[in-house]
């Protein structure tokens, strides 16, 4: 499978790329996050346990909207069928409306939850193009994982307490039907 993660350098994305990598299907991985040199360590780490897979890395600032397309124009520009795309990027800045600084909020937006929305969009059509070989969609899912996400942005924007709580779902999991 070809498989996508954004934050993928440490943590939990790079927790999720370790345990797709031990399938003894060899999948392809691209991964992203902002410092290059943690990246690419990581990269090369998980290549030398796991000879089976290819892993591709690049750079990428997710709360970027230019970053994150010449993110996807690179994956698009290496292969057209994403199976599971993994907004994972995220960061946590503690805080309350009451005294936190100007901005916080913003910036938590633009790295959890526009990042997953603009990303989505970006592979989402490469997703749901039609096999030709079977004449049905490679992925027949994303509809409604799209539908999730935007469910849960709106009702997260309208309770502010899980906003700061991070419990926003900007980890957005789409899997290749079996
Ligand atoms: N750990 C928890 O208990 C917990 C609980 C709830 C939610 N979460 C969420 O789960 C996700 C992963 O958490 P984690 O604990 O694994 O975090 P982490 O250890 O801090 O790792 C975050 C990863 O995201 C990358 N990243 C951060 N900002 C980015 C940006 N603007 N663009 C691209 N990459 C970026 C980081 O690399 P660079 O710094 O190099 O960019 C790193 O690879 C986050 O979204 C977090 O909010 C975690």
């Amino acid at each position: 499978m070809n498989i996508v993660i954004t934050g993928a350098s440490k943590g939990l994305g790079k927790a999720m790329a370790v345990e797709f990598a031990q399938d003894k299907q060899g999948h392809h991985f691209f991964l992203c996050a902002r410092h290059a040199a943690e990246l690419e360590q990581t990269g090369k780490e998980l290549q030398g346990r796991f000879p089976r897979t290819a892993i591709h890395t690049k750079t990428c600032d997710v709360s970027d909207k230019s970053s994150i397309q010449e993110f996807a124009t690179w994956i698009n520009s290496l292969t057209d069928n994403i199976d599971i795309l993994i907004n994972n990027a995220g960061i946590y800045l503690p805080g309350s409306a009451y005294g936190e600084a100007d901005g916080n909020l913003e910036k938590l937006m633009e790295v959890n939850t526009y990042s997953a929305y603009h990303l989505t969009r970006l592979l989402l059509p490469g997703m749901m193009a039609v096999n030709p070989s079977t004449g049905s969609p490679k992925n027949r899912q994303p509809r409604a994982y799209l539908q999730y996400l935007f469910h849960c942005i709106f009702k997260r924007i309208s309770q502010w307490r899980c906003i700061r709580n991070q419990q926003i779902c900007h980890v957005w999991l789409q899997q290749k039907p079996a």
